[in-house]
Parts: structure tokens; C-alpha cells; sequence
């Protein structure tokens, strides 16, 4: 009984949580190496325009997995993120990831829309890394199984996590009105990219978000995400071998990742300490990779699409296509989204295509039926 009104609860609070003003919601990301915040507008025709986006970068330790470490540091880079985003809009969607949330199908019996509510929550308290009183949970339904039962797709994070993020937030001009999950934000991107598509529908697909601490990895199958999975590797994981081999600071370290030696080119060093990490990441991927294959027999895949600013690595999508061996693509938002050109200039596109992709996605929810 008590478990059921957990779900009743949460459902009516992700209902009422909406709001979607003339201006939409700002969407905000907090990543470990900065702060995305996106405005979006859905245009009369149904596209939509990135209308304002702001990003901060975050000083080294802000964040440690959904662990908020520097408060004043997050707080400064809100307000400096608000302002420089420049919006009159006062709600905002946020987005989590990190070891406090899950995202997970499970297989269940079926049956009315309360049994299966009540068997969400018998199966998620399985799989759930804090018990189900401490969480807010949600699901959707994906279909009918094999075993003539109903396959759904849950969503999960813990209370005092989404708390501590809403409350910080909210310390700033903002009202947090939706927290959504970072995973289920690209998806939004991805289906709103590639969504007109025929063929999405009916394939499979590889989604990464290759971030700086960790990597999302998600299967999207027949128009649903069916998997998930964090790797905990990410840019970091190259910047702090850089540092540690080469023996130099966070900053130095970053830049040397990603300008080299400032002429463009990326020092022997750097490409021997990539390689190296790429060797521990795509071991760890193809782990992934065979356990979905052995729990489903499906081994085929129709693409991989990539997001995220550890998608920009030299070499990276090559040895990725190699061990898939299937087409990669960059989730470029802007193959269907037009942007404000008096808000946002031109030198900032290609930084928001890779890394924007969750803020932009948190600022396309919009008010539930
Ligand atoms: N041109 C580039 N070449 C290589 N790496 C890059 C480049 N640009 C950004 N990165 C790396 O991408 C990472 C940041 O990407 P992103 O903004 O997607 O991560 P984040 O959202 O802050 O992290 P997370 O999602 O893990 O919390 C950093 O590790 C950064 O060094
Ligand atoms: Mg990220």
C-alpha cells in the first residue's frame, strides 16, 4: 500500500510539474566540466529554435558522480550562466545521471494498469541502488512480450539526490518545474533529429553521450530506448592520465587533450596515453555490448550515433566503427533545429552540437496531456 502511493505520488507530481510558458522552460545540464543552460522554441510549423544558450565551465572536483562537492562554485556558474543566457523565462528542467538513478527495462506479467504498477515497483526494488522508499520512480510501457506479459521502461533517482540538485538551483533567479533524467533528454534530441526518418522506427541504434566522467550508453529499438548503461569512463579519464604522466595541472592537462601543441597537432605522448585509455574503454564497451547480445540474441546494430564533448577525440569514431562495424554520426541538433543568430554566434555552434545536447533536450519537455 505504501509502495503504491509512492507511484500514484510521483506520477501525479511529474504531471503537475509541468509547465511550459509562451518561452518554454530553460533546460539546464550540470556536467562535470561546466554548465549548459538552452532555451528552445517550438515554432508554428512544430520545429524548433534554440533561442539562447549559455555554458560555464566548472573548475576542477565541482561535481564528483552526482555528488555536489563546491556548492558556491555551481551557484556562481548558475548566476553567470543566467545572465549570460539572457532569458525572461523563470522555470527550469534539470537533468541528473550518475550512480543514484537508473534507467532499466524489466519484464513483468501484465495485466491492468494498477497490477502493473504495483509489479514495477516488486521488480524495480531489485535492481534499485537505494530502496524504493528513497526514490521517485516512473516507467512507460513498451509493449507485449514473448512470454505474453508487457515489457516497460522504468526511470529512478534517489529523492535526496534530486533534492540537493533542485534546492541548489533554486538558490539561483530559477524554479526548478521538471527533473528529468540526462539519458532521456538526448533521446528527446535524437528522436526530434532523426525522428522523420522512416527507417528509426523500425531498427536499432547505438546512442553514446561521451561525457567527461562517464559515457551513456543506450540501445534504441522500434522507437524506444530498450538499454542502459554508465561506463564510468570519460574525457577525464585522459585528462587526469595526462596529468598524472606528464605531470602537469587540470588546465594544462585539457589543453594539451585538445589543442595539442597550439599549431593543431597532438603531441606522440598524448596520442600513446589516448590509445591507452581507449584500450580500457572499448574493452569495457564491448563487455556492454556482448552482455545485451547474449541476453536478447540480437547482433546487429543500424547505426551509432555519438554525443557528448569526449565524441571529439582524434580517432575516436574511427576505432569505434572498426569494432562495431557499423555507420557512426554525430547527433548534430542543428540538422533540424534553426538557432537565434542574434543570441548565439556562429563560433559557438560547433561546442553546443557536441556538448548542448542534453541541455537542449531538457529545454524541449513540455507539458504532459
Ligand atoms: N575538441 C575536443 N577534443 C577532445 N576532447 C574534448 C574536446 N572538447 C571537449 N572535450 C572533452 O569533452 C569533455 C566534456 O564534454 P561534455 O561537456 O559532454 O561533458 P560533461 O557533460 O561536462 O560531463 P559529464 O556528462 O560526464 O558530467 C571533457 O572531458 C573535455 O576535455
Ligand atoms: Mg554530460
Amino acid at each position: 500500500m505504501a509502495k503504491k502511493s509512492i507511484a500514484n505520488t510521483i506520477k501525479n507530481k511529474v504531471s503537475d510539474a509541468f509547465y511550459f510558458g509562451p518561452k518554454g522552460i530553460i533546460g539546464i545540464d550540470i556536467g562535470l566540466s561546466a554548465i549548459k543552460m538552452a532555451e528552445v522554441l517550438k515554432q508554428s510549423d512544430g520545429s524548433y529554435k534554440l533561442n539562447n544558450y549559455a555554458v560555464i565551465n566548472l573548475p576542477e572536483g565541482t561535481i564528483i558522480e552526482d555528488e555536489i562537492q563546491k556548492e558556491d562554485e555551481i551557484l556562481k556558474a548558475l548566476n553567470a550562466g543566467l545572465k549570460e543566457l539572457g532569458s525572461s523565462n523563470h522555470f527550469a528542467c534539470i537533468g541528473l545521471s550518475g550512480p543514484n538513478t537508473l534507467i532499466k527495462r524489466l519484464q513483468l506479467a501484465g495485466g491492468s494498469q494498477e497490477e502493473i504498477e504495483d509489479q514495477v515497483l516488486w521488480e524495480a526494488e531489485q535492481y534499485l541502488p537505494f530502496s524504493i522508499e528513497e526514490g521517485n520512480i516512473s516507467f512507460s510501457l513498451i509493449g507485449e512480450n514473448k512470454g505474453g506479459g508487457v515489457d516497460v521502461i522504468i526511470g529512478a533517482a534517489k529523492k535526496s539526490v534530486v533534492n540537493a540538485f533542485k534546492e541548489l538551483v533554486e538558490r539561483s533567479s530559477v524554479k526548478v518545474k521538471i527533473v528529468d533524467l540526462c539519458a532521456a533528454a538526448t533521446i528527446n534530441v535524437f528522436e526530434s533529429v532523426m525522428g522523420n526518418q522512416p527507417q528509426i522506427q523500425s531498427k536499432t541504434w547505438i546512442i553514446m553521450d561521451l561525457g567527461a566522467q562517464k559515457t551513456q550508453f543506450m540501445i534504441y529499438k522500434n522507437g524506444v530506448m530498450v538499454f542502459f548503461k554508465e561506463i564510468s569512463i570519460g574525457g577525464l579519464t585522459i585528462t587526469e592520465e595526462i596529468q598524472r604522466q606528464m605531470g602537469v595541472n587540470y588546465n594544462e592537462a585539457e589543453s594539451l587533450k585538445i589543442h595539442g601543441d597550439g599549431n593543431g597537432n597532438i603531441p606522440e605522448e598524448i596520442v600513446e596515453i589516448i590509445n591507452q585509455v581507449f584500450d580500457t574503454f572499448f574493452a569495457e564497451l564491448k563487455k556492454t555490448i556482448d552482455f545485451w547480445i547474449t541476453s536478447t540474441s540480437e547482433e546487429t546494430f543500424d547505426g551509432c550515433i555519438l554525443t557528448g564533448g569526449g565524441a571529439q577525440i582524434p580517432g575516436f569514431s574511427e576505432t569505434l566503427q572498426d569494432l562495431l562495424e557499423t555507420e557512426i554520426q554525430i547527433l548534430n541538433p542543428f540538422n533540424t533545429m534553426a538557432y537565434n543568430k542574434n543570441n548565439i554566434s556562429e563560433d559557438m555552434i560547433n561546442d553546443i552540437a557536441y556538448r548542448g545536447v542534453c541541455a537542449i533536450g531538457l529545454a524541449m519537455r513540455s507539458m504532459p496531456k
